[in-house]
């Protein structure tokens, strides 16, 4: 074993980083049997740092990389952009800090996030790995769904303080419908404790969406750009995330440079050279190419708790896909899941060990345990975080004795800098793996096709209310309504729509119960 991890760790000194895949069993020779695979890789990521449409389906550009590193950009015009918008979200932190722009009720104190998918889940991510709560310039919250009773729960912990609260609106598009719903709800009350929404609010969205147009007509404070060659699930160095992450007084600079770091280090054309292509190359092993295995994320630390739900969009919204280049069936894509260490233990690492072998897990390990020194927590002198690399230690090893593969990923602490690598050395391992597999990274046609198929639901219901107020107190099966609306093929959809309805006090679409409950009547009051 120890022969196998010389051979197959590599550290990276000056990033503070090190992967090892000793444990992943990689047969011998095979980073020079898929030598031509990587030096194809290689190749397709140099193309579309320079500037290639490498999001053919949306004709798109893929400029992430060039959010840390303008000067790569394609254009002087982009570039200047790109540092310009950086300058302008430093300059407006600072003057909400210092209360320059300021709410209807003094300095603002709190900020809530309004977004979802990739417009929340790295600003969430990198809001609880490196703030400080009661500690940070501003408390932050996020309204990342079109749950009520969610958002109730934020405004309830918001309540009385609005008048010193910043809301972002974060949407790319401008029309998703969730973060749209949850802008109204928060305008209700903003207007509802007697303030003035526009006054407290900034969007952060395409030039010429509706939310931007939204933002100019009722005179949003800011306004800024997501372009259209950074996508949501990359967007964590752009005003996404970096205009939260300022605010609440993160170091952004330094999140920049962490993955500029390991962005050049991920340029090299040589795998050993390069974590994200030895990362990459692990999972096109461990899966056989297919995503024949499951991703299990196990950071042993509390702060990177967030970093599996955001691995899990930018992993399967990226590589699920049911086409290749080609246009071939593929059904691509790699499962990802995971939490935290040594939580999880007392969780679904029982079936990690000893159960269906169908996954291959990522350890984190964090080197320092905190800033200051800890206290002996056993007879031997070992302390809190002493324990939780034991668990760590001890948990690959009866892994690996289990015959079950894993790749450990080794970072010093948990900072800006840090969080910067480790995002940018995954985003750069799904564009290898995407190159690997022939698949487009960059489009989601599976999300847009989601956010149609709730449209059309809602059409649905609202003929159905229609068409029961139009005759009041008269009763009707789910089957009966669907006839008299000509929708017999969806039935059930009807069924569970007025089961919804009459449960909610908003309409007045009342329903009378029957056993079997799908006879259920439904009449308008
Ligand atoms: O990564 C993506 O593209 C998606 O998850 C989007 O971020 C998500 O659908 C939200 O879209 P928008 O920012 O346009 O509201």
């Amino acid at each position: 074993m120890w022969s196998d991890f010389k051979e197959n760790y590599f550290s990276f000194d000056a990033l503070k980083f090190a992967i090892d895949v000793s444990r992943v069993g990689f047969p011998k020779n095979y980073f020079e049997d898929k030598s031509a695979m990587l030096d194809k890789a290689f190749a397709d990521m140099r193309s579309l740092e320079a500037g290639a449409i490498a999001n053919p389906d949306e004709n798109r550009m893929v400029g992430h990389y060039w959010l840390r590193a303008p000067q790569l950009a394609p254009t002087e015009a982009l570039c200047e952009e790109i540092a310009k918008t950086t300058e302008a979200i430093l300059s407006f932190a600072a003057d909400v800090h210092s209360g320059k722009v300021s709410g209807t009720a003094g300095v603002f104190k709190n900020l809530l996030c309004v977004g979802i998918g990739g417009s929340a889940l790295g600003p969430q991510f990198v809001a609880s790995a490196l703030g400080m709560p009661g500690k940070d310039k501003m408390a932050v919250y996020f309204l990342d769904n079109t749950d009520p009773d969610g958002m109730d729960a934020v405004f309830a912990a918001l309540e009385g303080k609005l008048g010193e609260t910043l809301t972002i609106v974060t949407s790319k598009s401008g029309s998703t419908p969730e973060p749209s719903n949850a802008m109204i709800e928060t305008m209700a009350r903003y207007r509802a404790a007697g303030l003035d929404f526009a006054r407290h609010a900034v969007a952060v969205t395409g030039v010429g969406s509706q939310l931007d147009k939204k933002a100019v007509e009722e005179g949003f404070i800011a306004r800024f750009p997501m372009w259209d060659w950074v996508g949501g699930r990359t967007s964590e160095m752009a005003a996404v995330g970096l205009l939260p992450a300022a605010l609440q007084g993160l170091d952004i600079r330094l999140l920049l440079a962490g993955a500029a770091a390991m962005d050049c280090q991920t340029r090299v054309p040589a795998v050993k050279e390069n974590p994200s292509a030895l990362l990459a190359l692990a999972w096109y092993y461990l899966t056989a190419g297919k995503g024949e295995k499951d991703m299990v994320i196990l950071p042993y630390k509390d702060r990177l708790l967030l970093f599996a739900r955001y691995l899990q969009q930018l992993i399967m919204e990226s590589l699920g896909k049911e086409k290749d280049l080609a246009g071939n069936v593929v059904n691509q894509g790699i499962s990802v899941y995971g939490n935290k260490g040594s939580t999880d233990q007392h969780a679904y690492v029982q079936q990690l060990r000893e159960g269906v072998n169908n996954f291959f897990a990522t350890f984190i390990e964090v080197l320092k345990d905190r800033e200051t020194a800890s206290v002996p927590v056993n007879a031997d002198g070992a302390t809190s975080g002493d324990f939780l690399e034991g668990f760590l230690l001890g948990t690959r090893e009866a892994l690996t004795e289990k015959g079950r593969a894993s790749v450990t990923l080794t970072i010093e602490s948990v900072d800006a800098a840090s969080v910067g690598a480790l995002i940018a050395l995954f985003e750069r391992a799904v564009g290898f793996y995407a190159s690997f597999i022939g698949i487009n990274a960059y489009h989601q046609p599976g999300v847009e096709a989601g956010k149609k198929a709730a449209a059309s639901i809602l059409k649905i219901q609202a003929r159905m209310i229609e068409f029961l107020k139009a005759c009041p107190g008269e009763k009707f099966t789910a089957e009966a309504l669907a006839e008299k609306l000509n929708l017999e093929n969806s039935v059930e959809i009807v069924f569970k729509l007025g089961m919804h309805l009459s449960a909610s006090p908003t309409t007045s679409v009342t329903a009378t119960p029957q056993t079997p409950a799908y006879n259920t009547t439904f009449f308008y009051k």
